[in-house]
């Protein structure tokens, strides 16, 4: 394959090959069209964005999705990485890789790369990925939820005064609150049990 002819572009700036992105995802990973085609709008220059390797600007090679990850903004998480079936075995997807990589670098300003998977490790280690703790895209927190344990601080709870004169009045005080969350708020990892690898790579 020359490379040469190959290019990695923005879908939503060539929303013309939407279509037959959504049919190659759907190749390796069916799933409703609408659906998927929904995924594929939602691109944009502030993520999700996803990327595709393209030739010639006709044909549609492969797909990556590059979501942002809450709790790290200087890295994002690479997903639905994929390349047509006729054209693996050809440098293709670390083709695709290193494209996004300088895509995340250069037009993201990112310093690094989170991706997670299940039988690929070895492809993403020849591209000097390493494994890593697992990591969210849904903004769990691994810090103290300080607003959360806020919430739940006796200074919130304010009893009506008690009228001197009379003292028989009983004081309204709340119900006590709910138990703070376990562990201080802090989600612990064993928590976002996974049987993938996640892996990280410094950009
Ligand atoms: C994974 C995938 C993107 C790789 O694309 P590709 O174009 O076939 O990969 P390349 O030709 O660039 O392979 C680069 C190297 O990785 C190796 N490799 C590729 N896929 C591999 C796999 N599944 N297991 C082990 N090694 C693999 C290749 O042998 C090659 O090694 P070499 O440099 O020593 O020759 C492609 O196989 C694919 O789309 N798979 C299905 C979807 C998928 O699983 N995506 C990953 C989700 S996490």
């Amino acid at each position: 394959m020359d490379l040469r002819n190959l290019e990695v572009l923005a879908i939503h700036k060539y929303p013309e090959h939407m279509e037959e992105c959504c049919k190659l995802i759907n190749d390796e990973w069916p799933r409703s069209e609408t659906a998927r085609m929904m995924m594929l709008q939602a691109s944009c220059d502030t993520l999700p964005t996803s990327l595709i390797l393209i030739r010639d600007r006709t044909l549609v090679l492969g797909h990556c999705k590059l979501t942002r990850i809450p709790n790290i903004p200087e890295s994002c998480f690479l997903e639905t990485v994929v390349i047509s079936k006729k054209f693996r075995g050809q440098k293709l997807g670390s083709f695709l890789m290193t494209k996004v990589e300088e895509y995340c670098k250069n037009e993201l300003k990112l310093t690094m790369v989170h991706l997670s998977t299940k039988g690929q490790e070895n492809f993403y280690s020849k591209l000097g990925y390493s494994v890593c703790a697992p990591v969210s895209i849904y903004g769990y927190s691994q810090q103290p939820l300080q607003s959360i344990n806020k919430n739940y601080s006796n200074e919130n709870i304010v009893a009506k005064p008690v009228p001197k004169e009379n003292t028989s009045v009983r004081v309204n005080i709340p119900p006590p609150p709910p138990p703070p969350p376990i562990n201080n708020g802090i989600i612990p990892i064993s928590t976002l049990k996974s049987s993938k690898t996640y892996m990280s790579k410094v950009l």
